[in-house]
């Protein structure tokens, strides 16, 4: 077991070696194990962590705030909107000032173009370790979540499984690519063979793209690039299909909207789970378009895993927070 990750930041999905995640995902599956067993854990006591948001949160806040009381120490929630960030403080200064408060510095900015650069800016200035709670370029804490769930359902042995990485129809809102972005740089690590699948105009960055390759080449997995949800779908083991914006091809509100409703039809629904693996199962980060970017027979049905994998939230940012901050 690789330890030694006290003050360690966690920005991007490849910060953490594989041996490192691996050394997480052990340290949560203990976290659940005494959470279950009403086993008192409390490793962070007295320690408190400042989460610093830019942008909306149901699962990455309630699971950081309950997660640090958890182990003993507090989390303060601080919406940027409420700070003198908008009258001039800096990255520095917060890096520099909240890193004096606080044991950790949790941050959700998701602005595109403007989010990864903030957290490595605060970061930089920083004592107390930044971790990502989701920028413009990668989910990491959801990443690990969906790691262990993964885990959980299929086994640790995940060499010739595969996953595929769908885009699918939503009406919401430009939703980030940092999820697809975090899991295809995290899962060849791991053995899967991944299957991006995705209309042209819904690319990913292409450094991001490179870095992926990379990883599948280093840890020999399959990685392709497909053009169709049902030829993505095909003999899936794990089906994680969900909308992100066409961020990287096209500019402007109207234009992503129009871009975006040409493909209406690219909905997760039961004709197409049957398209994958029998016990192949469904992951969805959430919130989710529900009827419009999957069903409810896919999101409530026998495959889907959503709620596992929103509790896991919960114990693999527990275990990066005692590991980083303890
Ligand atoms: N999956 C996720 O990050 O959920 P929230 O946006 O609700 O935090």
């Amino acid at each position: 077991m690789i330890t030694g990750l006290r003050g360690r930041d966690l920005i991007s999905d490849l910060d953490f070696s594989k041996e490192e995640v691996e050394t997480v995902l052990d340290v949560a599956f203990d976290m659940k194990m005494k959470r279950a067993l009403g086993q008192p854990h409390a490793y962070l006591r007295d320690k408190t962590l400042g989460m610093l948001f830019f942008f909306s949160s149901t699962r990455t806040r309630t699971s950081f705030e309950a997660g640090m009381a958890q182990l003993g120490g507090h989390a303060a929630f601080i919406e940027s909107k409420s700070t003198q960030i908008s009258h001039g403080d800096t990255e520095k200064e917060i890096g520099e000032i909240l890193g004096r408060y606080f044991d950790g510095i949790a941050i959700r900015h998701v602005d595109w173009g403007i989010g990864n650069r903030y957290l490595n800016l605060v970061a930089s200035a920083s004592r107390s370790p930044i971790l990502n709670m989701q920028c413009d370029y990668y989910h990491p804490h959801q990443c690990l979540a969906d790691l262990m769930t993964i885990w959980e359902k299929k086994g640790r042995n995940l060499r010739g499984k595969k996953i595929v990485v769908s885009w699918a129809y939503a009406a919401s809102y430009a939703k980030p690519i940092s999820v697809p972005q975090s899991l295809i740089l995290q899962m060849p690590r791991f053995g899967l063979d991944v299957t991006l699948a995705h209309p042209p105009e819904f690319e990913l960055m292409p450094e991001i793209m490179d870095q992926a390759r990379e990883q599948a080449r280093k840890y020999k997995t399959g990685f392709e690039v497909v053009d169709s949800m049902e030829e993505g779908f095909k003999d899936a083991d794990i089906v994680y299909a969900k909308s992100w914006g066409p961020l990287v091809t096209t500019e402007g509100a109207d234009e992503i909207k129009k871009v975006t409703q040409k493909y209406e039809s690219w909905i997760t629904d039961e004709r197409k789970m049957a398209l994958a693996k029998d016990d192949a199962i469904y992951m969805h980060p959430l919130p989710a378009d529900r009827n419009i970017e999957v069903t409810d027979g896919v999101m409530d049905g026998p495959h889907s895993v959503v709620f596992d994998e929103a509790e896991n939230r919960l114990h693999a940012q527990k275990a990066v927070m005692a590991l980083t901050m303890a």
